[in-house]
C-alpha cells in the first residue's frame, strides 16, 4: 500500500528500511526528545529492526498502522501513522515525526493531510486526532493549517522530557 502525494511517496516500512530509520532517528534525537518518550534513548541498528518487526505485526493485526515518509528520491525524511485505531468507533490518533535536515518544508502538513485523507476515504475513520503537548507549536501548526478543529486543553497534563510539566492540545477532524 503506497500514498502519493506530490512530492512524498508514504508506505509502511519494512526490515530493509532499518539502517535509514536508524540514521533519521539518530541524527533527529534532541528534537525527537523533546516531546517523544520513545525517544530518550538512542536507538541501535538492532532496536530499529525490532521496531520495524513489531510495527508490521501491528500493522497486519490492524491494530496500528504505521508509515515511512520518502521524497521521491526515496531519502526517509520522517514517519508518521495512524494510532490507537478503535475499528468501532472509526477513530485513531495521528502522529508524526520529520527529520531535522528536513523540517521547514511543508513535508510533515502534505504526509499528515494524505494519511488523514487515506484514513477517511479508504479505511472509513470517522474521528482523526491529534494531540500535542501545548508548548510544541511547531506540531500544532499542523492540525491548525489542516482544518482540524481545536476541541481543548488539558492544563498541566504531561511532563515534557526536561522536567516541565504541560497541557496537552486536542485537535480533532469528524466527518
Ligand atoms: C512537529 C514537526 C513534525 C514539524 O515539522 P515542520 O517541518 O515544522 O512541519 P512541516 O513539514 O509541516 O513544515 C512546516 C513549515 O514548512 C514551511 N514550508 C516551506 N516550504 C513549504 C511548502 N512547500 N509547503 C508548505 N510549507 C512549507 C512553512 O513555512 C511551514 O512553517 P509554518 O507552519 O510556520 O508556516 C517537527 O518539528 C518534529 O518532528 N518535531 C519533533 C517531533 C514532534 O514533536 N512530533 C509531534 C508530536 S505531537
Amino acid at each position: 500500500m503506497t500514498i502519493s502525494t506530490e512530492r512524498l511517496t508514504i508506505r509502511h516500512p519494512k526490515i530493509s528500511d532499518s539502517l535509514a530509520l536508524n540514521s533519521a532517528i539518530v541524527e533527529s534525537i534532541s528534537e525527537l526528545r523533546k516531546y517523544m518518550s520513545w525517544a530518550n534513548e538512542i536507538p541501535t541498528i538492532s532496536d530499529t529492526e525490532k521496531n520495524i518487526e513489531n510495527a508490521i505485526k501491528l500493522i497486519e493485526s490492524n491494530i496500528d498502522i504505521q508509515f515511512l515518509i520518502f521524497t521521491k528520491d526515496n531519502d526517509l525524511i520522517g514517519s508518521s501513522g495512524l494510532h490507537e485505531i478503535n475499528w468501532q468507533v472509526k477513530k485513531a490518533e495521528i502522529g508524526y515525526w520529520v527529520r531535522t535536515t528536513k523540517t521547514g518544508n511543508g513535508y510533515i502538513t502534505e504526509a499528515v493531510n494524505a494519511i488523514t485523507n487515506y484514513g477517511i476515504n479508504e479505511l472509513g475513520l470517522k474521528r482523526i486526532e491529534i494531540m500535542c503537548s501545548g508548548s510544541n507549536t511547531k506540531s500544532r501548526r499542523i492540525p491548525e493549517k489542516l482544518g482540524f478543529t481545536l476541541e481543548g486543553i488539558l492544563k498541566r497534563h504531561r511532563i515534557n522530557s526536561d522536567g516541565t510539566f504541560d497541557d496537552t492540545v486536542f485537535y480533532a477532524k469528524v466527518i
